[in-house]
Order: structure tokens, then sequence, then C-alpha cells
């Protein structure tokens, strides 16, 4: 198994170009079930994950040109696609089950495994199910299996979320493109990647309107169009750096990216005393001041990201006094707080709410990633550490990272991959 091994206090200098965003890619991958004209998405990072919806699609029957290089793929579903979405694709990849809704929708009929995914709590897809229900499908699990079938066609209703769900939001948003008449979503995520698949969908000819706060109300339509995508940029991986730069108190130029699309991360990172110089596509991030205690609970866009919680832990072992993260999407998300106590770090966790020590000196030390976040901020952690720090189970992070060594290495990093 690969492993990654980190020689920790080094500074990082240079510059780190952002790659585009897994999690709206897959979503728009799925949705490109929707139709037979062809499609061309750029902007693709190369991960796992993204490989892996490539696969499924192409098990689905769709024609797919990948181009690792220009991190582009032409789709064209010249003839109807297979129905069935099998366990040793969805096994790794909770994502997986964005085929669904869009299956459903197009050919009436659905046989898809049920998820795997990081394990960071029990992370059920009720939402999904019931909504698909309410829109008239008749579904049930058996085997590990969603067995799921409409009539005539999805019908449009009123659908209103008992808690913000970014792949319930996205599963039904794409689903009710070709739904019969209208479908009202309400307590919606708004998640960037979530706006981002809207826009890509709208380019195929789809009818959405914002309504609300948080509702989106789609009107079904029947014939769509070819279209052209540039995925966005990826929001988590430009916070991880911003926090590799701000960790080792280095100079780093942060490319390719909206610096008003992570807003509040940026002025929560202000107020702990890293410096962020913001221009309209990149931002310029250092840290000489002391790092200041914060306190924060994650929530859904626009509060503060889950996804970045595990690495915001490190920053705070750095800073003066005593800071606390609440989690609040998931569980059970403190799974890399064990291994960065063996590192040195002082973490109390009392129900979902993390107290983190500060003024830590971290050590090198042999960890194991648990999930994708939790491997990215052991290797921040290894960073800073005194000594070597080795990270093992690093699939996890091939899952969402693109050439993450590689980009810390141009910035100075002393990180190798051992196979
Ligand atoms: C997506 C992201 C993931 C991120 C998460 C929260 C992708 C591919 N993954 O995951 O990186 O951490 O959003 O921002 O985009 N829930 C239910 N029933 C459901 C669906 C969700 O109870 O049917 C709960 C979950 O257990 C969780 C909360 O709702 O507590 C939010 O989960 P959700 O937003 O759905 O996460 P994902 O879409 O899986």
């Amino acid at each position: 198994m690969q492993k990654l091994e980190i020689q920790g206090e080094k500074k990082l200098y240079g510059t780190i170009e952002i790659s585009g965003s897994k999690n709206a890619t897959l979503p728009i991958l799925a949705a490109t079930i929707l139709t037979n004209k062809k499609v061309v998405i750029s902007n693709i990072p190369i991960v796992k994950d993204v490989e892996t919806m490539v696969e499924l699609l192409r098990t689905l029957g769709s024609t797919i040109k990948l181009n690792k290089k220009s991190k582009k793929i032409e789709i064209l579903n010249k003839k109807n696609l297979k129905t069935f979405a099998p366990y040793h694709l969805l096994k790794t990849m909770r994502a997986g089950v964005l085929v669904l809704g869009p299956l459903l929708s197009k050919y009436k009929i659905a046989k898809v495994s049920l998820p795997g995914g990081c394990a960071i709590g029990s992370r059920p897809i009720n939402f999904h199910l019931s909504a698909l229900k309410k829109m008239g499908a008749n579904i049930k699990i058996k085997n590990g299996y969603i067995i799921a079938s409409v009539k005539e066609n999805l019908k449009g209703c009123l659908i209103k979320f008992p808690k913000v769900s970014v792949g319930a939001t996205e599963n039904v948003l794409i689903a009710s493109c070709l739904a019969k008449g209208k479908t009202s979503l309400r307590n919606c995520s708004l998640e960037p990647e979530v706006g981002d698949l809207i826009i890509f969908l709208k380019k195929l000819g789809c009818k959405i309107k914002k309504v609300g706060k948080r509702g989106f109300d789609v009107m079904g339509i029947k014939k769509l169009k070819p279209a052209k995508h540039k995925v966005i940029f990826d929001r988590i991986e430009t916070g991880t750096y911003i926090i590799a730069s701000a960790l080792t108190r280095g100079h780093i130029k942060i490319k390719n990216i909206s610096p008003k699309i992570i807003s509040t991360e940026i002025s929560l990172l202000k107020k702990m005393g890293v410096n962020i110089i913001k221009k309209s596509n990149y931002i310029v991030v250092s840290c000489l001041k002391k790092l200041k205690s914060t306190s924060i609970v994650t929530k859904p866009y626009p509060g503060f990201p889950t996804d970045l919680q595990a690495q915001m832990t490190v920053l705070m072992t750095r800073a003066e006094g005593i800071s606390k993260i609440k989690e609040s999407i998931f569980e059970n998300r403190f799974m890399h707080v064990s291994e960065l106590r063996r590192m040195g770090a002082q973490i109390d966790i009392k129900g979902n709410t993390a107290k983190i020590f500060g003024n830590s000196k971290l050590n090198g030390a042999e960890v194991m990633a648990t999930d994708l976040r939790a491997s990215v901020c052991l290797i921040l952690a290894g960073l800073v550490a005194r000594n070597k720090t080795v990270v093992n189970r690093i699939y996890h992070l091939d899952r969402g990272y693109e050439k993450i060594e590689e980009k810390l290495s141009k910035c100075g990093a002393q990180i190798k991959r051992l196979r």
C-alpha cells in the first residue's frame, strides 16, 4: 500500500494552481446521463473519484473520451444506456448514487448499489429516496441495491428537504429536469458545486429558477441541447493550501480561483492572523504574526465547510490559546484527532465539539489516514512537525487531491510517495 513521507519544518514558497472541483465534476458527469447530445467538460481534476465516475458511466454504456493532459472529457451517449450501477463502482464513492436520479428520470428504471464512501458518519440516502418517491417512483431496497422504477414520467411536486443535503439536492435537481411539470425544491444546498451543476444543466437547456433563500423551481423539459462547460475551482483544495501556507509561515500565491466564493474561510483565517491579499482570480497567503485562537461551527454553505474542518484543526494546534470546532454536519468526523494526538497535539473531544489547545509542537510519526480530508490534515501536520511523518492509506487522498506531492514539492516541501 502506498504511503507519503514528509520531512517537516520546511517553509513553503511559490505558486499553486488550483484544480477543478471534484465535488462539482461528479454531479455534472452524472447529469450527462440525461442527454444524447455531445457534451464537453473541461477543467476536470484527474483524481480517483472522477475516474471511478467515468468508469461507472462507461459501464452504463456512455461513449467517453477522457483526455487527462488537457483535463477534458467528451461524452456522447449514442444509444440507450444500461440502468444497472454495480456495487464495485459505488463501494468507494458515495457520489455514485447521483446516477439514480438521471437514470430514473430518463429511462424510468434503475438498479443502483447502495453507496460506500468516507466513513465519517452513517450517511443515509433517505432524502434522495423519499423525494424520488414523492415524484412517483416506486423504490425498494433489496440485497444492497436500490431498485427503482416509474410508470410514465417522474412528476413535478413540492419537495422540502428535512435537512440541507448536497447530494440529495443534486440528485433530485437532475431528476426533475426531465420530469413532468414543475418541481419545487425547498431547503436546498447552496454549495458552489450545486451552483456549478445548475449552470451546466441550464446550458443543456434545463429550466431552473432560484426561489427565495434556499429554493429552486425546475420546469421539466423533453429535449436537451449539446453543451460545453468549464468546471468551477476546488474551494476545499484552495482552503487546504491556504492553511499549508499559514502553518509553515511561508508565502504562496494560489491561482485559478474566485476569492469571493470562499469569503467565509478567508475572513475567519484573516481574523486568526493569516495575511491574505485578494485579487480577482488569485490570492497571496503569508503569515508572520502569531496566530490567534478561534471557534468555528461547520455549516452548509455559506457557512464554514465541514470538508475543511480537519485541516483547520491542525492550524489551531499552532494558535495561541484554546480553539473550538463544533462539527454540525457529520456525527463521526473527528477520526483524525487520535492520529494528531499521536503527533503531540492536545485535543479534547466532547460529543460533536473538539477543544484544541494551541502552541503545540508536533512531532513526526507514522500515522494512518481514515478518510479523504483526514488524510490531507495529516499531511499538513507533517509539514510543520519535527522530523519525519509517514502517512499510511493514502488511497483516500488520491480520491480527491490532484498531484498534491507535486504541488507541495514545487513550493519547497520535502514530500515523497513510497510505493
Ligand atoms: C457532500 C460532499 C462532501 C461534504 C458534504 C457536506 C460530494 C461528492 N460530497 O456529501 O464532501 O462533506 O456534502 O458538505 O459533494 N443526510 C441524511 N439523509 C440523506 C442525505 C444526507 O440524513 O439522504 C445527512 C448526512 O448524513 C449529513 C448531512 O445530511 O449529516 C449532509 O450530508 P450531504 O450534504 O448529503 O453530504 P453528501 O452529499 O454525501
